[in-house]
């Protein structure tokens, strides 16, 4: 028995931010963007949504898609890192919307994996048995967590959502998953403020420390090591061999980290999604909305093996290895 993605989905707020717009606000060029992260546009979604309002839409496709009900719903696992709040969970708001009444509903926190984390927490309840069919979504309105001033964070994160919902497959499914996390590399990437250890005070938001702040260089290099080193890892533990493997689906970063990680994989690029070009870094919502274009361009089939594969805040990193299904 395996556990498998049968139903899929994904929502992109209509509003596109170009790099030549960029170049109106701070100081930046649209060729220095493009030649350095492969980034062109982003979207950002309107002042009064935010991620559950994305993840919703994505949610409710994916439902459909799965040919389900939202009351068929068991559990549903927010991953955003733009939560609509500290708490309640953005699942819970995600279950209100939906009048999924019969799920339980929590987030995980684990930045730009938290699909890959989602995913994996999700095949875990379905292969004990405990549950049935489960909504993982991955939402982010990162435009408001951008310091909209700071050129070196504000031209590569976007807007968007992701969802699918995992359950039992008669056919293929999850093959072998991997998860990591090294928190020794936690202030790499971090919104400082806001939390417990920086509460919210005038001094604060006079400092923009609630934006995300990123040691770009620490996080490249850290972002292509593990890339390669997940990739081969998740392979390795489903016995098989790089050369088994159809499709890659990487998290959406930066086009540089990507073909750094397989140049050192050998992997032809060909064989693997990217889409970071027309929306950015999405964070959580980057591997769901890449593998939902991925479908719906024919590029990946049932009996593909395919390869998701994040890394993020945290630091943390993970990978899964599927046997597409649908
Ligand atoms: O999803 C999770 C994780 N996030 C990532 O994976 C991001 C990982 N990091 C990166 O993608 C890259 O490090 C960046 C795209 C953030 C930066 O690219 P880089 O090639 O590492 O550039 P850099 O940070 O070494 O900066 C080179 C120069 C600097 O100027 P000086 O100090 O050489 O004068 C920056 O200030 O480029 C400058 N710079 C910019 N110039 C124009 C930084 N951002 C910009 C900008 N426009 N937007």
């Amino acid at each position: 028995m395996r556990a498998g993605i049968i139903g899929i989905g994904s929502y992109l707020p209509d509003r596109v931010i170009t790099n030549t717009e960029l170049e109106k606000t701070v100081d930046t060029t649209n060729e220095w963007i493009m030649a350095r992260t492969g980034i062109s546009t982003r979207r950002t979604a309107e002042s009064h949504i935010s991620s559950s309002d994305l993840g919703f839409e994505a949610a409710k496709i994916a439902i459909e898609n799965a040919n389900l009900e939202p009351k068929d719903i068991d559990m549903i696992i927010s991953v955003s890192s733009s939560p609509d709040y500290t708490f309640p969970a953005t699942a819970c708001i995600i279950q209100d919307k939906l009048k999924a009444t019969n799920a339980a509903a929590f987030d995980i926190q684990a930045a730009c994996t938290g699909f890959v984390y989602g995913l994996t927490t999700a095949v875990q309840y379905i292969m004990s048995g405990q549950f049935k069919n489960i909504l993982v979504v991955g939402s982010e309105v990162l435009s408001k967590m951008i310091d909209w001033q700071d050129r070196n964070t504000c031209v590569l994160f976007g807007d968007g959502a992701g969802a699918v919902v995992v359950s039992q497959v008669e056919t293929g499914g999850v093959i072998s998953t991997i998860l990591g996390a090294d928190g020794s590399g936690a202030k790499l990437l971090e919104v400082p403020a806001g939390g417990s250890r920086e509460p919210a005070s005038f001094e604060t938001v006079k400092n923009r420390r609630h934006y995300i702040k990123m040691n770009g260089n620490e996080v490249f290099k850290f972002a292509v090591r593990v890339l390669e080193d997940c990739t081969r890892k998740v392979v390795k533990k489903a016995n098989l061999n790089l050369s088994d493997i159809d499709f890659i689906i990487p998290h959406q970063a930066n086009i540089r980290i990507i073909d750094a990680a397989l140049k050192r994989l050998n992997f032809p690029k060909d064989r693997v999604m990217i889409n970071l070009d027309k929306y950015g870094n999405m964070s959580s919502a980057s591997i769901p909305v890449a593998l939902h274009e991925a479908l719906h361009t024919g590029r990946i089939k049932k009996g593909h093996k395919v390869v998701l594969v994040g890394f993020g805040a945290g630091l943390t990193w993970g990978a899964v290895l599927m046997d597409w299904n649908l």
